[in-house]
């Protein structure tokens, strides 16, 4: 086969399209709606103030979630309409100076290394699932022995039914190659029929879980006040207190970018595959409004109140502290097992999260997909057996080093800082360097709605400085442990250096194979 040109491996892959409106917002809020909506969220709303967490919260959705949403389906667009889908493409479509798509880059390597360890989570809710409707997790009864059936299923330590990793292994394997399957499909036939087919069950599963928790009222007659209404009660009541706090501050920025999936690159590069007379207005809206009911209405109604009839308020003040995993993957199955029909809802909780976190985890693999396809000019089957193998590589060490912090170290990097840098990147970019002037103009290009003028200082103005606040309060506050390790067992930290060594290879590879 002869080599690609230059320019034609620029355009591989950027004929590709949605075949339908419905089908990239589904994709979109598939992506947005995860594993963050129905554990991180909850959690993070009970430990930061409950009701009162929502009003960071909401402006954060309004100062950075909205803008953001709208500048990444804007410049997605944009950047497909020069044959790019990724955001390093896109980034010098906006930009002719030379080093954009090195700025770029940093969209297609966050959603990379998300993607390292996001998949092997997602194999937990898989093995869960059929873990529930095998009635496995029906045998422990208590809180200490599901926290030791997880801990063995994950090989941290073994036992009788789990004696090293392999289970776990074997589930991951599967999870990896669905996705991989998918992504294989392509845009089409691969991520929209996914997405259309499994967003809506997702909804469905939700609600259906909604209402069962409902439904459990007070389970103990001792105590009428363990009612799943006070439980929406602990989750919602505020507690203003805690608003003098730059924590739950920056604990709402995070989750808000998180949940959107906005700031991670997988927007710009999903929006890539729109045509030129496609909205970008309402449909970025319509998606983040998908996301938020997920998140606030339906997230809200789950694994908070549920444990809440069934613990009472200090036991889940503890198990809370103990994140969002021992809530889902501990709490969750306790509740939901001692309830008739008790392993079919389990099974049911669990592929919720697996359809929340495929149709996130495909989001992060496309980008990487269309680099290769975009910069190395090679068709999709060899970029997604090529994703693979390395992606296959370089997820051992959240897998093997689970206990030495090594999948923390990833979703930090690559979930966290990625995802503000990127952010303040991208809009800085739109609204400063194309200008804001054309980036109006290009929002509205063919647009069903037109957003408020307010918008307009927001994109310029506020988002930028919220951005720059939140890092430089992380810079001033924890930049300096954070580096040097100071939190980190001293046992653990080679293995933390050896997956920073690991991320910084990855980056430079992809910035020294850029054409
Ligand atoms: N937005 C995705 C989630 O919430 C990554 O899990």
């Amino acid at each position: 086969m002869a080599k690609p040109t230059a320019a034609a491996a620029i355009h591989a892959g950027g004929h590709e399209r949605w075949g339908s409106k419905l089908g990239v917002i589904l994709a979109v809020a598939g992506s947005a709606v995860g594993l963050g909506n129905f554990l991180r969220f909850p959690v993070q709303a009970a430990q930061n103030g409950g009701g009162a967490f929502m009003i960071p919260y909401f402006l954060a959705l309004i100062f950075l979630g909205i803008p953001l949403a709208v500048v990444e389906w804007t410049i997605g667009r944009h950047g497909g309409m020069h044959g790019h889908n990724t955001a390093a493409g896109a980034f010098s479509a906006m930009w002719p100076w030379r080093g954009a798509k090195y700025l770029g880059l940093l969209g297609v390597f966050g959603p990379w290394v998300i993607f390292l360890y996001y998949t092997y989570i997602e194999s937990w809710t898989l093995a869960f699932s059929y873990f529930s409707l095998a009635g496995l997790l029906g045998q422990a009864r208590e809180q200490a022995a599901m926290t030791g059936f997880l801990q063995a299923f994950q090989g941290l330590s073994p036992n009788a039914i789990f004696p090293h990793i392999g289970t776990a292994y074997f589930f991951f394997l599967l999870t990896f190659a669905v996705n991989l399957l998918v992504v294989a499909g392509g845009i089409q036939k691969g991520i929209e029929f996914v997405s259309k087919v499994f967003l809506p069950l997702l909804f469905l599963f939700a609600f259906v879980l909604a209402v069962r928790v409902f439904w459990i009222g007070a389970p103990d007659p001792a105590r009428p006040d363990w009612h799943v209404v006070n439980g929406l009660g602990y989750l919602w009541n505020p507690n203003l207190s805690v608003l003098g706090s730059s924590r739950v501050w920056l604990a709402a920025a995070g989750q808000v970018l998180f949940t959107l999936s906005v700031g991670i690159g997988a927007i710009v590069t999903y929006a890539s595959y729109l045509r030129r007379d496609d909205d970008v207005a309402l449909s970025s809206l319509t998606a983040v409004g998908t996301n938020e009911f997920a998140e606030v209405i339906l997230g809200g109604c789950l694994v908070i109140p549920a444990a809440f009839a069934f613990f009472g308020p200090e036991q889940l003040a503890a198990i809370a502290k103990g994140g969002a995993f021992n809530l889902g993957f501990v709490t969750m199955p306790l509740v939901l097992g001692q309830l008739s029909w008790g392993q079919l809802f389990g099974c049911l909780w669990f592929l919720l999260l697996f359809l929340a976190g495929i149709t996130s985890s495909i989001s992060l693999a496309q980008p990487v997909i269309a680099f290769f396809q975009n910069v190395y000019g090679w068709r999709r089957a060899r970029a997604v057996a090529v994703f693979g193998a390395v992606s296959f590589v370089l997820s051992q060490p959240a897998i093997l080093w689970l206990g030495r912090g090594a999948l923390d170290e990833m979703d930090f990097w690559g979930g966290t800082v990625c995802l503000v840098v990127f952010g303040l990147l991208e809009v800085l970019l739109f609204a400063w360097v194309f200008g804001m002037e054309r980036g109006w103009r290009e929002i509205h290009h063919s647009s069903d709605i037109r957003l408020p003028g307010f918008f307009r200082w927001v994109i310029a103005y506020a988002t930028p400085a919220y951005l720059l606040f939140v890092l430089g309060f992380w810079l001033y506050d924890n930049a300096k442990t954070t580096i040097s390790m100071a939190g980190v067992d001293a046992a653990n930290r080679p293995y933390v250096i050896g997956v920073r060594w690991m991320l910084i290879g990855l980056l430079l590879v992809m910035a020294l194979t850029m054409r």
